[in-house]
């Protein structure tokens, strides 16, 4: 079991384009079992490549109340979106705060799963949020990104003095 360092907003490497797994190989294995780890060991219900600095098109989820349910996503194609919903969202990358961002209600997604198997599936409500949130980060975008420039500021200014005040204590 490996706990990979997550990068926070704003570093400007949470903006990177991934790009797309040409082989799912042992390595790919490796690090899809780092991101499980370090998603469960935070706790969060996903995490992309691109939050632990690795720029491959890799997202894990599990939003099972019980965590035990995880979805590996390899180079994850979104299409058909249909209705729309807002939910309070949050990202391990910009801890401690929620805001509500409007999403498709209902997805279709393809990608490869840990084996490297292409397969596809529907998905809505929660995890719909979680899939397009992960997508999001592999194209550097993060939920911030959805709200107004003044909100994200106001957020950009709080976590800055969050890390000043843990560096100080430390
Ligand atoms: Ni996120």
């Amino acid at each position: 079991m490996a706990l990979l360092p997550i990068l926070e907003f704003p570093d400007p490497r949470l903006r990177t384009t991934a790009q797309p797994v040409e082989r799912v190989t042992s390595a790919t294995r490796k690090l899809v079992d780092d991101l499980l780890d370090t998603m469960y060991e935070a706790p969060g219900i996903g995490l992309s490549a691109t939050q632990v600095d690795v720029h491959q098109r890799i997202v894990v989820i599990d939003v099972s109340a019980t965590q035990d349910a995880p979805l590996v996503l390899i180079n994850p194609q979104l299409s058909a979106p249909e209705g729309t919903q807002e939910r309070e969202e949050g990202c391990l990358s910009v801890p401690t705060f929620y805001e509500a961002v409007p999403r498709a209600e209902r997805i279709r997604v393809a990608a490869l799963d840990r084996d490297g198997k292409p397969f596809e599936m529907q998905a809505q409500a929660l995890l719909a949020v979680c899939i397009q949130h992960e997508c999001d980060h592999l194209d550097g975008k993060l939920f911030v990104d959805y709200l107004s420039s003044l909100k994200r500021e106001r957020i950009r200014r709080r976590l800055s003095k969050l890390r000043r005040q843990e560096a100080a204590a430390r």
